[in-house]
């Protein structure tokens, strides 16, 4: 199984680094075999000495440059990091980034022979006219990506789960997944309001191969209790 932090805006370079620190030795002292990635922010991303992929959770489509505001493929180099977060729908909606935008970004970074976890999810009025509609709608964020490219692992989040609390029921992850399945041979993380109450009910589902965390991967004893679930 998969599970992956996304920390989005939280947590500092210092606070990062003993959250890594300590989850670090419970994965070595649980001796657990899950794969683990953490997405800090951009400002903590460092060289870790930890059996977990650390990964940036957005960057330019460039090597370096006039970008203002952007980090580019040097500013990850210098850590090693080959692994990116593409697509998220707070990406998409609160920071304006278009489906031509996202494919572009995963071309770049595909070419750069980057991990890429990919992210895709409707929102609740898509979610409220039926499956049908769901699927058409996920399909269309696949428009301009390569859906055979082997290092990428796909995240199906709804938008109207992430941070709310109210994760999507088994039955609306699991025909989700399923339907998604017959498009995707890559593994498939579900995403939006996973937390240890319910982590074990989603991991159990068919076509769900692990989980991208937000809010409660924040603590790292609450993260390693979902991993070990
Ligand atoms: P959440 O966020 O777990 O806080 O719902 C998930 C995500 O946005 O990746």
């Amino acid at each position: 199984m998969i599970f992956a932090a996304n920390f989005k805006t939280n947590h500092t370079r210092v606070t990062t680094r003993e959250y890594i620190e300590s989850l670090s030795s419970m994965l070595e002292n649980g001796d657990t075999d899950q794969e683990v990635f953490v997405f800090p922010p951009s400002t903590a991303l460092d060289s870790f000495d930890a059996p977990i992929v650390v990964g940036t959770q957005n960057a330019y489509t460039a090597q370096n440059g006039a970008f203002t505001g952007e980090i580019g493929l040097d500013q990850l180099d210098e850590f090693g990091i080959k692994t990116i977060l593409i697509g998220h729908s707070e990406r998409r909606e609160v920071l304006g980034e278009t489906q031509e935008i996202v494919a572009k970004k995963f071309a770049f970074f595909k070419e750069q022979g980057f991990k890429i976890i990919y992210c895709i999810g409707e929102p609740l009025e898509i979610r409220e006219q039926g499956d049908q509609a769901v699927v058409e709608y996920l399909m269309a964020q696949f428009d301009g990506i390569d859906t055979e490219y082997e290092d990428m692992i796909l995240a199906y989040e709804p938008i109207w789960a992430i941070g709310t609390g109210r994760s999507a029921t088994v039955e609306e992850i699991a025909s989700t997944h399923k339907a998604l399945r017959a498009t995707i041979s890559r593994p498939i993380l579900y995403g939006g309001s996973a937390k240890p109450a319910n982590i074990k009910e989603i991991i159990s589902i068919d076509n769900v191969d692990g989980v991208l965390v937000g809010s409660a991967s924040l603590d790292a004893t609450n993260f390693y209790s979902m991993i070990t679930s």
